[in-house]
């Protein structure tokens, strides 16, 4: 698969081939500006290879319409942004039912769950202006993992958080995975984050560089 980006075309991403099984816990590392970001994109159908072919559960998602895209996305990933995407006028509560109120789901029980373990559910009542970087983040993993996706698509989710919290999140990811068998993709710049994981996909300009 290839990615150019912009109207520029700028290229992105070149001949990356990347296999990832059901119930695998990857990380992916890489220099600033490898392509990432742009990869995990491109992994949790946000953006489409300029060419080649994305495949999740054997469906290969350009024959899908965007809505199609768009309900596979919602119903199987949960997608932790680097720049966490919460919405600022909402609390932390809110930005997480939103999701679910997208989804269909109204579960009140799931999102405490999710909000309590990441250990930000006395802060629920709280907006993203309101709580500091590494907490805004704990929020927009509990809003990845309350719909108990199948594939979590965690973008540096330990980059803005003190080591005792680092822990508690990659913890978290290690019991989803265990017990329910989720994937986890995760970036990280950190070699002791990508300890947790079984497999580690290096990067550097645009490509893989070992997996
Ligand atoms: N919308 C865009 N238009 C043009 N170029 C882009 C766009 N988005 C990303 N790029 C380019 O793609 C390259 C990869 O960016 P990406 O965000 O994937 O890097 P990254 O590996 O996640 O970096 P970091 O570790 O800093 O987050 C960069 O050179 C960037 O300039
Ligand atoms: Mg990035």
């Amino acid at each position: 698969m290839t990615f150019r980006s912009g109207r520029l075309k700028t290229p992105v991403l070149f001949d990356i081939n990347l296999e990832i099984r059901h119930s695998e816990f990857v990380a992916i590392m890489g220099p600033s500006g490898c392509g990432k970001s742009t990869l995990m994109h491109i992994l949790g159908l946000m953006l489409s290879p300029t060419s080649g072919k994305v495949y999740l559960d054997g469906c290969e998602t350009s024959i899908l319409r965007k809505n199609g895209r768009s309900l596979l996305r919602r119903e199987k990933i949960g997608f932790v942004f680097q720049r966490f995407n919460l919405l600022p006028t909402l609390t932390a509560r809110q930005n997480i039912a939103i999701a679910e109120r997208i989804r269909g789901h109204q579960l009140d029980g799931q999102i405490s769950n999710a909000l309590e373990s990441v250990g930000m559910a006395d802060k629920a009542h709280y907006k993203p202006g309101q709580l500091s970087i590494g907490q805004q983040q704990r929020i927009a993993i509990a809003r990845a993992i309350s719909h108990r996706p199948e594939l979590i698509l965690a973008d540096e989710p330990t980059g803005n958080l003190d080591s005792a919290n680092s822990e508690r999140i990659l913890q978290l990811f290690r019991e989803v995975h265990q017990q329910s068998g989720v994937t986890v993709v995760m970036i990280t710049h950190s070699p002791s984050a990508a300890r947790w994981a079984d497999r580690v996909v290096r990067m550097t300009d645009g490509k893989i560089l070992n997996d």
